[in-house]
């Protein structure tokens, strides 16, 4: 099994869901499509196989730049990256010997946009997955398309044999290429529904794990490989899209979230989330163990929206003087109190801190942590403002100060004398 503890202690990712959807970005022949997510453009408006790839003749996006998304993604305080390789569409965003439905062979743009984006990382130190659609493919070579939009003759679900060619000969060696051109860090696998099972069966979920193994000693897989009843050997699982659970899970796991509603790039998508909001979901997710990847559509220019690049700009300088709260931070050893979520981390000599990321501040009011230990020093994360703290009859009571009331989300760290993180025996 490849070692899956970076990914647990990383805790914030960036997605990025960007192919040939991007250009009508929601709207086609001048309507909203009526899938509400871009990049389903093609199912959702039964658009003609023929018509759909002739977008592939004004694909190019000049002002991509591998270097700004990775520097804004670094800046954003995400640690990894992750990318549509291969949406449901089948559109390819490298060269793929495989099929020539790619960016290199098919498009005015003719460049390797993941072998930029993978040098961008490693310049950076940004961790790079990818998102490959292994049971839906619309290209027409036998991969599968979800029924409810299914209404004309072009689209229909693939016969046994036909998903079987599909498998053999286009997803398999896709995922080798992958494996052997840019030796990502993980491969994100995307099924949600049981229709699903009549094609990924656990034969095939093996197939494909094993063939992951065999050539990397280090990619890890996710469980929406097979959402509903995924192998053993997934490496951690993937939550429904923008669903923040309430527990956490055995294994490490993350929610994929969206900015506004859509994944890719849609022109009259105005749903954008609050910054507070955005961040409210990845302290809750750390709370309990998990990641949080906020995903971002890159216009068809290349270019990220300015509302995207405001948000990540905000959490990015959240995170850099509240950091050490999320980064290898343990989930709540006391649960959900009312007031905000709770972090943790041991600390020598069997101390531990606790991270109490306040979601409302009354200052002047004191704030109740239900815990009986005997308190080390509690101070506020980002200005180390002492905060007076005493442990009573009901468990610890924390004074909060005045100016608690000027800072966005304020953590206090509260260094404790116990040890809460031991495994309970
Ligand atoms: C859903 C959507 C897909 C999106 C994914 C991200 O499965 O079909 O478009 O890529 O969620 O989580």
């Amino acid at each position: 099994m490849p070692n899956s503890d970076w990914f647990a202690h990383d805790r914030f990712g960036m997605f990025v869901h960007w192919g040939l959807y991007s250009l009508p970005a929601g709207l086609w022949q001048g309507q909203k499509m009526k899938h509400p997510y871009a990049e389903w453009l093609q199912a959702s408006e039964h658009v003609p196989r023929p018509v759909y790839r002739r977008l592939t003749e004004s694909f190019n996006p000049v002002a991509f730049n591998a270097e700004s998304w990775i520097s804004e993604a670094k800046a954003a305080g995400m640690k990894y990256f992750l990318i549509t390789a291969k949406h449901h569409d089948g559109f390819a965003l490298w060269p793929s010997r495989v099929s020539a439905y790619n960016v290199m062979d098919a498009t005015p743009f003719k460049r390797d946009i993941l072998g930029e984006l993978a040098a961008a990382c490693k310049r950076h130190e940004i961790k790079l997955g990818f998102y490959y659609s292994h049971w839906q493919d619309w290209e027409g070579t036998g991969g599968d398309i979800c029924s409810v939009h299914m209404a004309n003759e072009e689209y229909v679900h693939p016969s046994e044999a036909e998903f079987a060619a599909y498998w053999h000969g286009k997803c398999l060696p896709q995922v080798s290429e992958l494996l052997e051109q840019y030796d990502p860090w993980f491969l994100w696998f995307d099924t949600w529904s049981k229709e699903s099972f009549r094609y990924i069966t656990e034969a095939r979920q093996d197939e494909l794990i094993s063939l992951i193994r065999a050539k990397s000693s280090k990619c890890l897989v996710n469980s929406r490989i097979q959402f509903l009843a995924p192998s053993a050997r997934v490496d951690f699982i993937s939550t429904m899209d923008n669903t923040f659970p309430s527990a956490g899970f055995a294994k490490p796991w993350e929610t994929s979230g969206t900015l506004n509603h859509s994944w890719a790039y849609h022109a009259a998508d105005y749903q954008w989330k609050a910054t507070r909001q955005l961040l409210q979901y990845l302290v809750s997710n750390a709370a309990l163990g998990g990641n949080y990847q906020l995903n971002v559509g890159p216009m068809g220019d290349g270019r990220f929206q300015a509302a995207a690049s405001r948000r990540l700009r905000d959490i990015g300088s959240w995170l850099q003087v509240n950091g050490e709260s999320i980064y290898g931070s343990s989930a709540s050893p006391l649960g959900k109190p009312s007031w905000g979520r709770i972090t943790a981390r041991p600390l020598p000599e069997g101390q531990t801190r606790l991270y109490l990321h306040l979601w409302e501040v009354t200052p002047g009011t004191a704030l109740q942590v239900n815990c009986a230990a005997p308190i080390v020093r509690a101070q506020v994360l980002e200005s180390g403002q002492p905060v007076v703290a005493e442990l009573g009859r009901d468990g610890i009571c924390l004074h909060l100060p005045g100016e608690l009331a000027g800072l966005e989300l304020p953590v206090i760290a509260l260094d404790l004398a116990t040890d809460l993180l031991k495994p309970k025996s």
